[in-house]
């Protein structure tokens, strides 16, 4: 399942292997269908993006590959951000669809537990994660909200939030609690020192740490060039 051949473009070249796991084959089918509508960043492509990272860091990293992808692939199907902040419905949801498939519950356990963990939830706030599995769950996540995407993915979010792109007198917040996140209605400029910013040093992994520094970079880019456009300055 990979994007359609655009002429020209790279992932044309290359598209990514198909799994051949069927766990991973019917769990892909399931969350496209799910999550084909959303606009605010969180749509299945994102969840394309994070699948093939997440592979690509557990071969470099050598860790359980299968856990991996289905982690990646269930990881937002039912986010909290989109069910009055219930942080269980993720893992629920994810519990129920692998039961569906009959998946082991051992598989189950361990892919609902990195579903429990990804989420980032303020900078003030650890998110450990207790494997390796869940480490790089949540680095691929996470260098999906850098980078040029991650510009990309703000600022679709901010929109269907109706925030504003920037306001130079509403300062960003260090959010100490994850409820003080999950309030946060600021501009969206403010969530690139909120979270963005942040996340590459919080990498858990060698790989993840390196996609994200160059990543880092473009965000620094684009926030210089951003306010010296908005003083009028270039
Ligand atoms: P995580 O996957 O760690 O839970 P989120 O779901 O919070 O991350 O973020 C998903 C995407 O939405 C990311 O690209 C993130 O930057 C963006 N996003 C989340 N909160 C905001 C916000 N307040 N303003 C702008 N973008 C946001
Ligand atoms: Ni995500």
């Amino acid at each position: 399942m990979h994007p359609p051949a655009i002429p020209g473009h790279p992932l044309s070249a290359t598209p990514p292997p198909d799994s051949t796991n069927p766990f991973v084959e019917l769990t892909a089918r399931h969350v496209r269908q799910l999550m084909a509508g959303d606009s605010s960043g969180h749509d299945w492509w994102h969840i394309w993006r994070v699948w093939q990272t997440a592979r690509r860091i557990a071969a470099a990293e050598r860790a359980d590959v299968l856990v991996c992808e289905l982690a990646a692939l269930l990881h937002d199907i039912a986010d909290w951000k989109f069910h009055d902040g219930d942080e269980s419905a993720g893992p629920r949801a994810a519990a129920l669809w692998l039961d569906q498939l009959d998946a082991p519950a051992a598989l189950r356990d361990r892919v609902c537990e990195i579903i429990a963990e990804v989420s980032f939830k303020g900078a003030g706030v650890e998110t450990p994660t207790k494997s390796l599995e869940g480490a790089i769950v949540q680095d691929a996540d996470r260098l999906d909200a850098i980078g040029a995407i991650g510009v990309a993915r703000a600022f679709a979010f901010g929109g269907a939030r109706g925030r504003i792109l920037y306001d130079p007198e509403s300062p960003p917040e260090r959010h100490a609690t994850f409820a003080d996140y999950q309030k946060n209605g600021g501009p969206t400029l403010n969530h690139f020192h909120e979270k963005l910013l942040l996340l590459r040093d919080r990498m858990r992994t060698a790989t993840g740490r390196r996609i994200a520094e160059q990543r880092h970079c473009f965000l620094e880019q684009f926030l210089a060039q951003f306010l010296t456009e908005w003083t009028g300055e270039a």
